[in-house]
């Protein structure tokens, strides 16, 4: 891990996300006690697209162990408004900084970034891509829900098509014999890609619109938010925005279990009612990329 850009959950092994999680851990416990861990070191946190979560827990993760930020949170303020490319700005940031977090809205825009940079990048999500700090607090947030990782039902709900972070969780949970059931609009199906993946390596899944139903036999429920900003047409998300709205009375008979994980922000997909259910666990989980990402930076700095 140490020196190495995190672009893809493919990029670290089983053994880095135990790895991870178990450090992660150690700082949930003790968050106050790794306060000079970045002492004098400097993080970029690049967003060239909206963030609220990844961005101010990485932030919160790198001031919570003693480092520095310096970053833009809109690309307008910078000089790729005035056409500086990619690259460029990249090198440039990559003199400034020991480490770079990068969210973009253009599908591997992160690991062009990191074969120009001279420092580590972390990708925060790149387009429809890839969000691996997101897979990682959320393996860290269903370990800790359930006591292990292995032979757990997961249902998907939502944007299974753009949704990046279903698809480095798919990929990031096939090491640990899982089922899945998958719930969207027929279009936000899950691509076929992750469908064969799935089949290659004897993982089960079905397809539902039954979101009820399939809730009964789940560990965990994954919802996701219809993502407007991936639509060139409104019209075409107009029609699929309230296709699965999870509301409190679907729990009632569910697993003492269950628990609700969403990457957040959520626009209606959860009624808020919800939100006062024992099962409802996504603001918790948004506090956990606090931990995952103090555990992340200071993997690849070869500080922990
Ligand atoms: N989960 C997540 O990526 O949220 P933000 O878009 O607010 O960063």
């Amino acid at each position: 891990m140490k020196n190495k850009s995190l672009i893809s959950i493919h990029d670290y092994s089983k053994n880095d996300y135990l790895r991870i999680m178990d450090l992660a851990e150690e700082f949930e416990k003790n968050p106050r006690s790794y306060g000079n861990l970045l002492s004098g070191k400097v993080i970029a946190t690049l967003f060239f697209e909206p963030s609220t979560r990844t961005r101010l827990s990485f932030e919160s993760a790198i001031q919570r162990l003693g480092g520095s930020v310096i970053g833009f949170t809109d690309s307008s303020s910078s000089s790729v408004s005035k056409g500086e490319t990619l690259k460029d700005t990249i090198k440039t940031v990559s003199q400034y900084s020991d480490l770079i977090v990068m969210r973009h809205p253009i599908e591997g825009s992160a690991r062009w970034a990191s074969e120009v940079s001279d420092v580590p990048i972390v990708n925060a999500g790149d387009g429809a891509n890839q969000h691996p700090t997101q897979c990682l607090l959320d393996l860290y947030t269903i370990r800790q829900t359930q006591g292990k990782l292995e032979d757990l039902t997961i249902t998907m709900v939502g944007d299974l098509k753009y949704g990046r972070t279903v698809h480095s969780l798919i990929q990031a949970m096939s090491y640990f014999s899982p089922s899945f059931h998958f719930v969207s609009p027929e279009e936000l199906k899950m691509p076929n890609e992750y469908k064969m993946f799935l089949k290659e390596k004897n993982i089960p899944f079905k397809e539902s619109n039954e979101l009820g139903e399939v809730l009964k036999t789940s560990d965990i429920a994954y919802v996701t938010r219809v993502q407007k900003e991936r639509f060139s047409d409104p019209m075409e998300y107009e029609k699929v925005k309230n296709a699965f709205v999870l509301k409190n009375e679907m729990l009632e008979g569910t697993k003492s279990n269950l628990k609700i994980l969403h990457p957040l922000p959520r626009v209606n997909e959860i009624s808020e009612d919800v939100d006062e259910n024992e099962k409802a666990y996504y603001f918790r989980q948004a506090l956990n990329g606090v931990y995952a990402r103090m555990a992340i930076i200071s993997s690849i700095l070869g500080l922990k």
